[in-house]
């Protein structure tokens, strides 16, 4: 695994800006997938910075978000399709009909679930999976005890991530109780995986997918099985590694 730890926000983002531009610039068709949360916003105002003055070109490019919460219309200002749309999509080329994110609010979850991975195979694959890292090691909302070859599905959130969430809702009733997510099979297929992580809340579940057993009580210690993965965090985020190998 590749670790490159900086000390700022602002460089987290532009270098996995630069990491999602490589994949468009040497593949102009690139399949993205997508992570929504704090942390990935930078890399999307850099990346809606490089399309507005460098012409980094999203016409023909195609999207897959990892994740949507279960009872939430698109047009909700809480879904993951709204924030997407506000924070990346409205402003760059993209093609609408190459955007796929999951669907909160279908009749059929089982259906749905099945297409959507059938999308992402009949699309080519996933060429670059841009991740978060929840408080417990989570990746999209495959909560601990996720089993680590799952593909998409529909996943209880468990209270911590309803709670660390409730920022966003006006209380924690309001809060979903249930996601579709991409599932951890359905990850560890992508050609490439890239994950940010910021601040110290997100120390111990960088330290253990890095550092510890691979388990499904830390999700994101299966990416230790893949073989292209990249950390990019900032000092603080690293503050409980313990190798001295890492790229800073
Ligand atoms: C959310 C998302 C994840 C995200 C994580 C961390 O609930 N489902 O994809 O990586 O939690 O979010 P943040 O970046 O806001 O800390």
């Amino acid at each position: 695994m590749e670790i490159l730890i900086t000390d700022t926000y602002e460089e987290i983002s532009k270098a996995a800006a630069r990491v999602v531009a490589k994949a468009l610039n040497s593949k102009p068709d690139a399949v993205l997938g997508l992570a929504t949360g704090s942390t990935p916003l930078g890399l999307y105002r850099e990346l809606i910075r490089m399309h507005k003055d460098e012409g980094l070109d999203f016409s023909q490019v195609t999207t897959f978000n990892l994740d949507e919460y279960v009872g939430l219309r698109g047009d909700h200002p809480q879904s993951y399709h709204y924030f997407m749309h506000e924070n990346l999509f409205k402003h760059v080329n993209i093609a609408r009909p190459n955007i796929y994110i999951p669907s909160g609010t279908t009749d059929n979850y089982e259906a749905f679930c099945k297409w959507y991975e059938q999308r992402i195979v009949e699309c080519g694959g996933i060429d670059l999976q841009v991740l978060g890292i929840g408080g417990n090691g989570h990746i999209g909302f495959n909560e601990p005890g996720s089993s680590l070859g799952s593909l998409t599905r529909i996943k209880t959130l468990t209270k911590g991530t309803r709670k660390a969430n409730a920022r966003f809702f006006k209380s924690m009733r309001d809060v979903p109780k249930y996601a579709v997510t991409m599932g951890i099979g359905t990850i560890l297929k992508a050609r490439k995986v890239v994950l940010l992580a910021t601040g110290e809340s997100k120390a111990q579940a960088v330290v253990d997918s890095l550092e510890g057993p691979v388990s499904s009580m830390c999700p994101a210690s299966a990416l230790q099985l893949h073989r292209f993965a990249t950390y990019v965090i900032d000092q603080a985020a690293a503050s409980k590694l313990t190798l001295d190998t890492y790229e800073h």
